[in-house]
């Protein structure tokens, strides 16, 4: 298809699908309530399923976190009342979410009930899992560049076998975005994902390596921490290939001034969307795991409770797509447009 019919195509889904629209009437709705002090919608959850994982990335420590898991009752009772409460979109994350026997049932329960969901994976467990899982929206895919890239970033002999599972999932005709950690080791060779996106007609987002868990060691962190210099010229470049009709997860805007755009508190974090660790401990977003904060736990009170009583907090901001959702939220007409008609 050529691109401006497809973006037509897109354009045409997007404002077109009838049957969406009292749905988007009500998320407007709680939108615009939750400007109203002590009110809260669940609308965006990422759910930490488990801190367990199968690898042991450079840039990563959530697997060192020890925490009680909540029970697949559990789970579905916490879905049930975020579902009740608005519940749009969810993400299972981790650790690594494969690792959660009971995921399907999960997935299977929020597909019931019309929530979008996608879960983020390093990979290696797709080829034994994919039948259980193949209700699910999208599978974002860690993929940091190519074997010479990623395996270091990640793990010996990786890249072949995400390479691999992402064959399955096309097989499957399962939706694919990839999700790329940017380091001084590929700030300067991200061409390689771009041309994934034609390839398997994967979306591919990018994410700047950060201290998120607090724990990575010095000399691993001061091997991979972007310099200011070199972020730019990552962005700028994804900005061009943008522009050039690459499918990048991120809106011009974000590229066009990562640290300006990136660089504060969100103000919908909390409010319209939250993260929820392993035991149920309701947090404002993923960024701050690892601060020590009153976090009030869903299990006992609540999650809903859990959110309207959220301890206030600080947050310097981050490069996640969290502050992108938080501008949507927040009613920008510059991202709205451009999530709707691809504007530049
Ligand atoms: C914590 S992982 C959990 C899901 C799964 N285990 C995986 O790796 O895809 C979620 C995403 O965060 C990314 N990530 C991990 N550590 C990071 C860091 N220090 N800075 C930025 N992104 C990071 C991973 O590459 C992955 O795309
Ligand atoms: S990034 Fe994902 S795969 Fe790698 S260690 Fe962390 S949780 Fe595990």
């Amino acid at each position: 298809m050529k691109k401006s019919s497809a973006k037509k195509d897109s354009i045409n889904k997007k404002l077109f699908n009838i049957k969406t629209i009292p749905k988007r009437i009500n998320d407007l709705k709680r939108i615009l309530l939750a400007r109203i002090p002590g009110n809260v919608f669940p609308l965006y959850v990422q759910f930490i399923t488990t801190f367990r994982c199968n690898l042991r990335c450079t840039y990563c420590e959530i697997f060192n976190i020890k925490s009680y898991e909540m029970t697949t009752d559990e789970v579905l009772k916490m879905l049930k009342e975020l579902i009740d409460h608005g519940l749009r979109k969810i993400t299972f994350t981790g650790g690594e979410p494969l690792l959660r026997e009971d995921l399907p049932e999960f997935i299977k329960f929020v597909k019931k009930h019309g929530v979008f969901c996608n879960i983020i994976t390093n990979g290696l467990l797709i080829p034994k899992r994919i039948n259980e899982i193949k209700d699910v929206d999208v599978i974002v895919f860690s993929l940091d560049g190519p074997p010479e890239v990623h395996n270091p970033h990640r793990a010996p002999g990786l890249h072949d076998k995400i390479i691999d599972a992402m064959d399955i999932c096309k097989e499957h005709k399962i939706k694919i975005f990839t999700n790329t950690v940017i380091t001084k080791k590929n700030y300067n060779k991200l061409d390689y994902m771009l041309d994934l996106t034609k390839k398997y007609n994967t979306t591919a987002t990018f994410q700047p390596v950060e201290n998120i868990h607090n724990k990575v060691s010095e000399d691993n962190l001061n091997n991979l921490l972007l310099t200011e210099e070199q972020l730019n010229i990552a962005f700028n470049h994804l900005l061009e290939k943008k522009k050039e009709g690459y499918d990048i997860g991120y809106s011009y805007y974000f590229l066009k001034s990562p640290l300006t755009f990136s660089g504060k508190q969100c103000t919908w974090a909390g409010k319209l969307f939250c993260s929820i660790l392993p035991d149920g401990t309701v947090i404002p977003c993923n960024a701050l795991i690892h601060q020590k904060n009153k976090w009030k736990n869903g299990r006992k009170i609540g999650f809903i409770n859990a959110m309207k009583h959220m301890p206030k907090f600080k947050c310097p901001g981050c490069y996640t797509g969290f502050p992108e959702i938080d501008r949507m939220f927040s009613l920008d007409v510059k991202i709205i447009k451009e999530n709707i008609f691809g504007a530049k």
